[in-house]
């Protein structure tokens, strides 16, 4: 039977709500600090045995439900020759921003031979897994776009915005060539066996609906559609997506991923029907009290228990380099816990032949 983390994203009956967080290998681990001392981000992603342990100290740490593998969004564009190092404190800067047509014909092709490395590490990494599924994942057309055009992070990203308006020929053109790159990255994680795959749109939180709808949505369609053929779980997130998730939700994802400032019953009415929604504790709740942490988890795995779909328990964005490593494997088992508590209670009380709201069948209950 598939594992509890793609039967939930999948809206299949689970016996509890699983969980991982974003961003859950990194800096708030002790164990990674010490890794990473001697090497660059880009060479570490690069570095089979480095992606491998790293990938796999959350999962031994905190037991979460699912290993997200250790990249960044910028690795196919380094992959295929792209001048781009990741700055600590900074993120993605890149040598040469890409704004004009010529700018465009100069990126070159990723050829999947170039991942060589990444197929390499994902191998690794789910023989060591066993049942615990591992999430690929990719940067969306406009979040990786958004580095290329500006240069690097951007607080208001105008350079991209006003290309978008004043040459959307241009623009569309070199979304649709990222587009590409994230799904050749993407192809190469599932065939190598990653179970489910995520598409990190993180700042379209930036753009109207309309904006986004008219220019973004159907470069992050493509993306979905060239992988439909796996057939596997899909999740697409971004911060601030609250006015987003309706058209977001029609980007192909099995599972809505929710930022923390939306209610999780306000994004029922929002997502397609039938989708599983993910999300979406607020990531500086790690660091209140646990008296006040633990019935703001409870809260979370309710309303995703209420939701029609299924449900994945994460943040709202990613582990904060600060947090205590202690919280996320308490947050893990109190997801646990009170889900499959709240299951039994449901379960007991639909009359016999029935089954409760969320629930379907005596052994696999969601
Ligand atoms: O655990 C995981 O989630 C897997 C690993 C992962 C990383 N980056 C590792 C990383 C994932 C999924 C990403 C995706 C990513 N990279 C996104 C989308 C997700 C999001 O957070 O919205 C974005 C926007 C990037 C670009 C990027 N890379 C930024 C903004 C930074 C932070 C720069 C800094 O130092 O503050 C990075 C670097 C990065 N990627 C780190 C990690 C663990 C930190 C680098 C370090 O440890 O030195």
């Amino acid at each position: 039977m598939a594992s509890t983390l793609v039967r939930a994203a999948l809206s299949q009956p689970v016996d509890h709500t699983p969980v991982w967080f974003m961003r859950q290998a990194g800096r708030s681990l002790p164990e990674y600090r010490e890794l990473r001392k001697d090497n660059a981000m880009l060479e570490a992603c690069r570095t089979p045995d480095l992606v491998t342990e790293i990938t796999l100290q959350p999962v031994r740490r905190h037991g979460v439900d699912a290993a997200i593998f250790f990249s960044d969004i910028v690795v196919p564009l380094q992959a295929a020759g792209v001048d781009v190092v990741i700055e600590p404190g900074v993120g993605p800067v890149i040598a040469h921003p890409v704004r004009t047509r010529a700018d465009l014909d100069r990126l070159p092709e990723l050829e999947p031979e170039a991942l060589a490395d990444i197929a390499e590490s994902v191998t690794r990494i789910v023989a060591e897994l066993g049942e615990t599924p591992l999430i690929g994942f990719a940067g969306a057309p406009f979040t990786v776009a958004s580095y290329l055009i500006e240069g690097g992070p951007s607080r208001n990203h105008e350079k991209t915005k006003a290309m978008m308006l004043g040459d959307p020929g241009l623009f569309s053109a070199i979304l649709a060539e990222l587009g590409r790159m994230s799904a050749t990255f993407i192809d190469v994680q599932l065939s190598a066996g990653a179970r489910a795959f995520q598409l990190f749109d993180s700042w379209a939180g930036y753009l109207s609906p309309q904006d986004y709808r008219a220019s973004v949505l159907p470069h992050s369609q493509a993306v979905f559609a060239a992988l439909g053929h796996h057939e596997v779980p899909s999740f697409h997130f971004g911060v601030q997506t609250g006015e987003l998730l309706a058209p977001m939700s029609e980007a192909g994802s099995t599972v809505m991923g929710v930022d923390f400032r939306v209610d999780l019953a306000d994004a029922t009415a929002r997502v397609q029907p039938g989708q599983a929604l993910q999300g979406n504790l607020d990531p500086a709740m790690l660091f209140a009290p646990w008296e006040v942490l633990r019935p703001r988890v409870e809260q979370i795995v309710r309303a995703g228990l209420d939701h029609p779909g299924g449900h994945v328990f994460n943040l709202g964005h990613g582990v904060l380099p600060a947090t205590d490593p202690a919280v996320p494997g308490l947050v893990v088992e109190e997801v646990h816990r009170v889900s499959r508590e709240i299951l039994a209670e449901r379960a007991a009380q639909a009359p016999s032949g029935e089954q409760a709201p969320g629930a379907a069948g005596t052994d696999a209950r969601r």
